[in-house]
C-alpha cells in the first residue's frame, strides 16, 4: 500500500523507484532463490511495476537456472517484463583464479553483452508502459 514505516524500507523504495530496469544476481538454494532476495523483493511493490529485468545466476551444475525460473514467476506478480536472455554460471567454484576472481568464458561474456543490450532497450520501452498503465 506504499505506506512505509521503517527508514530502511524508505531508502530501498527510493533506490528501486528511481531505476528503470534490473539485473537480479542470485544463487540457488534448494532449487529456489535465497530467502534474503525474496524478502528484499517483497518489501516493495509499486516501485517494481512496469519495469524490465534480467538475471545472472550461479550454483552447481544447473547454474542457478531453477532459481531463475522461480524468480520469473515472482516477476509476473510484480508486473515486471522479464527478458528471455540471462547469464548462467554453472559450477562457478571451479572457475575461480588464485585471487578468487571468476574467469568468464567467451560464451558468458557474449551472453552478458546481449543481456546489457536488451535490458537497456526494454527498460526504455517500459517507460512508455509505465506512463500509460502505471
Ligand atoms: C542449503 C543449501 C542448498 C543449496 N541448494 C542448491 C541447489 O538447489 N542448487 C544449486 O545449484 N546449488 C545449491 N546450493 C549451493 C549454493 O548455490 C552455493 O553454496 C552458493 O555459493 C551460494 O551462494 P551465496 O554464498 O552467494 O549465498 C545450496 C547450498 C546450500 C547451503
Amino acid at each position: 500500500m506504499h505506506q512505509y514505516q521503517n527508514e530502511h524500507t524508505k531508502r530501498w523504495a527510493e533506490r528501486v523507484g528511481r531505476l528503470d530496469g534490473f539485473i537480479f544476481v542470485t544463487a540457488e538454494y534448494n532449487h529456489s532463490i535465497p530467502g534474503a532476495l525474496k524478502n528484499a523483493i517483497d518489501f516493495l511493490y509499486q516501485e517494481w511495476n512496469y519495469k524490465a529485468a534480467s538475471f545472472v545466476s550461479y550454483g552447481s551444475g544447473s547454474g542457478g537456472s531453477r532459481a531463475v525460473e522461480h524468480l520469473r514467476g515472482v516477476m509476473g506478480e510484480l508486473k515486471i517484463y522479464d527478458l528471455r536472455e540471462q547469464v548462467l554460471l554453472p559450477e562457478y567454484y571451479t572457475r575461480l583464479n588464485d585471487q578468487g576472481q571468476y574467469q568468464f568464458s567467451d560464451q558468458e561474456v557474449q551472453a552478458a553483452n546481449t543481456v546489457l543490450d536488451e535490458i537497456v532497450f526494454w527498460s526504455e520501452q517500459m517507460k512508455t508502459a509505465r506512463e500509460r498503465l502505471g
